[in-house]
């Protein structure tokens, strides 16, 4: 059968205590709605509904450009009323998948097996055995162990809660039959809303065979409804992740101080220590080694490199047997080639710094193209921006930059050229040659050291240095 999948997200979250609608609420960085839709995606469907409405248009700008189908949930009046809303787009042959936009953590192989379970006669969800079921929907089986209905905590007797099989929201069945389901719900009962847990009685009754299948894992049923399950679901999430690196053979100083927020690719025998945070598309060449609090986002990292500790790295290349850091900042569109070396408080933008060269301290290069065996003194600026436009500098190979030199660009610095250090270069530096930009030191004979200035002199110093009033400046 084809599948639609029905994304349910029109709830408010009120326990969430915020101004952001909680399918937004950030988990790992993506709001929570993003990671549903990214298992959804995952699962071939024909199409992915997701049912809205509180947030409303604010939801919807955040995943535009996302091929998704938005339903509107004008007034919450429950999952089965929200489920209602997406079925008149979906053909009766469907099998429809649905999921919760506060349940992020499900997994695609869950969701594969479980849609496996459904078709035309059958229905298929997916239950948790939970230590604590306070709040959830409550599996009732009969005493052949048939599931025959699902009642929800507010509407449950002294024996129906002590059951500890849990409804996790997640079902499958076809849509000709949902929708005969759906069309008879009711809203009496003590929330006076249209359960969509209801239809499971009626599928009972329709002969149809129901299946609760129990998850695999608790963390990936889990829904958020508060700031703490949040946090909960953040460590549950850390965990995962981190074990998935471990299985890939990283080493990891500790698991629960790695978060990943995005895709890990990883080569062997890479080393991650304490603290570190990876986003977007992260590829770590074999033997690299990042130091404790790092943050690195969208860069490739090549073998035998090493980030000292907390260097922030965000779209940047970084050569083979690099060595960047500590606190270096490597900003998008830095290329490092192979054995460059980035120290301390330096700063990369749009920039190429070549093979072996070294800015080892306290520097700004920015829209620069440097070559090889390229020395970069202490405190180097390359002052690419004149207020309004953004210039480059060229550093050719084995050139060396005297330390405090200012580079205004455009401006060009040939190949094995030396700056002398503290200038401020404003037209190309000559091949081979020293190029020194530098006022004559003085040591003027009988100078003194100032002394305690009297109350007068004072007054008449500040007054001296007054602009005249409304004058224009020049
Ligand atoms: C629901 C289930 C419960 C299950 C639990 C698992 C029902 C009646 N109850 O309870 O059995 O144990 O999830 O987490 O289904 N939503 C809408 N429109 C609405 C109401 C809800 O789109 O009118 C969406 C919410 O945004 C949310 C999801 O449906 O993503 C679940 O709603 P919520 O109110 O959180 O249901 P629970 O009380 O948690
Ligand atoms: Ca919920």
């Amino acid at each position: 059968m084809a599948l639609s999948i029905v994304i349910l997200a029109a709830g408010q979250g009120k326990r969430m205590a915020s101004d952001l609608p909680k399918v937004l609420q950030p988990l790992a960085g993506r709001p929570l709605l993003q990671h549903v839709v990214d298992c959804a995606r995952g699962m071939g469907a024909d199409r992915i509904h997701v049912v809205y409405g509180h947030g409303g248009d604010g939801v919807r700008a955040v995943f535009a450009g996302q091929p998704l189908e938005w339903v509107l949930q004008a007034e919450q009046r429950g999952t089965g009323h929200a489920l209602l809303q997406a079925m008149p787009a979906i053909p009766d042959e469907h099998l429809v998948l649905v999921l919760f936009g506060d349940v992020p953590l499900v997994q695609g192989s869950t969701l594969s097996t479980l849609v496996g379970r459904a078709g035309p006669k059958s229905l298929a969800l997916l239950s948790v055995q939970l230590d604590d079921p306070g709040g959830y929907g409550r599996v009732l089986r009969d005493k052949a162990g048939n599931v025959y209905r699902i009642v929800e905590q507010k509407d449950a007797n002294r024996k129906e809660l002590a059951v500890r099989e849990c409804n996790t929201g997640v079902l499958a069945a076809p849509a000709g039959a949902l929708k005969r389901w759906l069309a008879g719900l009711s809203n009496d009962n003590a929330q006076r809303e249209y359960y969509l847990t209801d239809v499971v009685t009626q599928a009972v009754r329709d002969g149809f065979k129901v299946e609760a299948l129990p998850a695999p894992t608790t963390a990936e049923v889990l829904g958020v409804n508060d700031r703490l399950q949040l946090a909960e679901l953040e460590g549950d999430y850390r965990r995962l992740r981190a074990r998935e690196l471990l299985a890939a053979g990283v080493t990891l100083a500790d698991p629960l101080r790695l978060d990943v927020r995005g895709t890990v690719t990883a080569g062997r025998d890479v080393a991650i220590d304490v603290n570190v945070v990876l986003e977007g598309r992260v590829v770590l060449g074999d033997r690299v080694v990042v130091g404790p609090g790092c943050v690195l986002r969208d860069v490739t990292i090549e073998a035998d490199a090493l980030l000292a500790p907390y260097c922030v790295l965000d779209g940047a290349i970084v050569g083979e047997r690099c060595v960047v850091g500590p606190y270096a900042r490597l900003r998008p569109g830095t290329r490092l080639l192979a054995d460059a070396r980035v120290g301390n408080f330096v700063e990369l933008k749009n920039a190429t710094l070549g093979a072996g060269s070294k800015a080892n301290h306290l520097s700004y290069l920015g829209d620069s193209t440097i070559g090889a065996q390229v020395n970069i003194g202490a405190g180097t600026i390359t002052c690419n921006y004149d207020g309004a436009n953004k210039w480059p500098t060229t550093i050719e190979d084995g050139a060396f930059i005297g330390s405090g030199t200012m580079l205004v660009a455009p401006v060009t610095v040939g190949r094995d050229a030396t700056i002398g250090a503290g200038s401020t270069i404003t037209k190309p530096a000559p091949r081979d040659g020293l190029t020194l930009e530098r006022s004559q030191q003085k040591s003027p004979a009988g100078w003194q050291r100032p002394t305690q200035a009297s109350a007068e002199e004072r007054e008449r110093a500040i007054e001296h240095a007054r602009l005249p009033p409304e004058q224009p400046v020049e």
